[in-house]
């Protein structure tokens, strides 16, 4: 201990330049960041902002990169985030013609006014190839696999778009993850049908 604090008074001096220096450095480091965020806005989101993967290890299903809610009591949804925009994942080893599905949690939350033309948490919903029927609404999603490989791009609403129409959340927090979708299911209680409703 004593021989640490000497030896830290010795070289205080040569210490302080070295601070100054790596503060200049980490400086330029940062400016160089934000010049490439600015070049290419979208390409960061993408990389930063998008949750949903593949999940190999069960068959046409996707997980959260931020997982599910473990809290006991909570639907097991999978956590994403506000303002993802034009996700891409592929969904694989599904089953050609079948119905797939999966519900929108956040449509058991209080709202204040049913928005026309609301679609809930997911503002897109697109099949890209390998499926086809894709159908939002704000109960959630259902789409046909045409082949083994569904390929579908996602958009989720702005946390500003979200709260307007659940105005009466009691706690409003933009910056974190939120309780979303069930996985993907095919046949069970919670399926969302293919077949267009009248
Ligand atoms: C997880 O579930 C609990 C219990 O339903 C809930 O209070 C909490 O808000 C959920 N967490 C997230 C991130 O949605």
């Amino acid at each position: 201990m004593h021989r640490l604090s000497s030896d830290v008074g010795s070289r205080k001096g040569a210490l302080r330049s070295g601070w100054r220096w790596r503060w200049t450095a980490s400086l330029l480091v940062l400016h160089a960041a934000v010049a490439r965020a600015s070049l290419f806005p979208d390409r960061y989101a993408m990389a930063d902002v998008c949750t949903i993967r593949k999940e190999l290890e069960v068959n046409c299903q996707v997980k959260s990169r931020l997982g599910k809610n473990e809290t006991s009591g909570s639907f097991k949804g999978l956590l994403m985030q506000f303002g993802e925009t034009d996700c891409r994942v592929s969904i694989e080893q599904c089953f050609p013609d079948s119905c797939y599905s999966f519900r929108d949690l956040t449509a058991q939350l209080p709202s204040d006014f049913l928005l026309l033309g609301s679609t809930g948490f997911f503002k897109k919903f697109e099949i890209i190839r390998g499926g086809k029927d894709a159908r939002l609404t704000r109960e959630g999603v259902s789409f046909v696999a045409t082949s083994s490989k569904v390929v579908i791009e996602y958009s989720t609403v702005t946390c500003q778009e979200f709260f307007r129409y659940h105005g009466r959340v009691p706690i409003q927090l933009c910056n974190q993850p939120i309780e979303a979708i069930t996985p993907i299911d095919t046949r069970g209680p919670n399926a969302i049908g293919c077949e267009a409703t009248t």
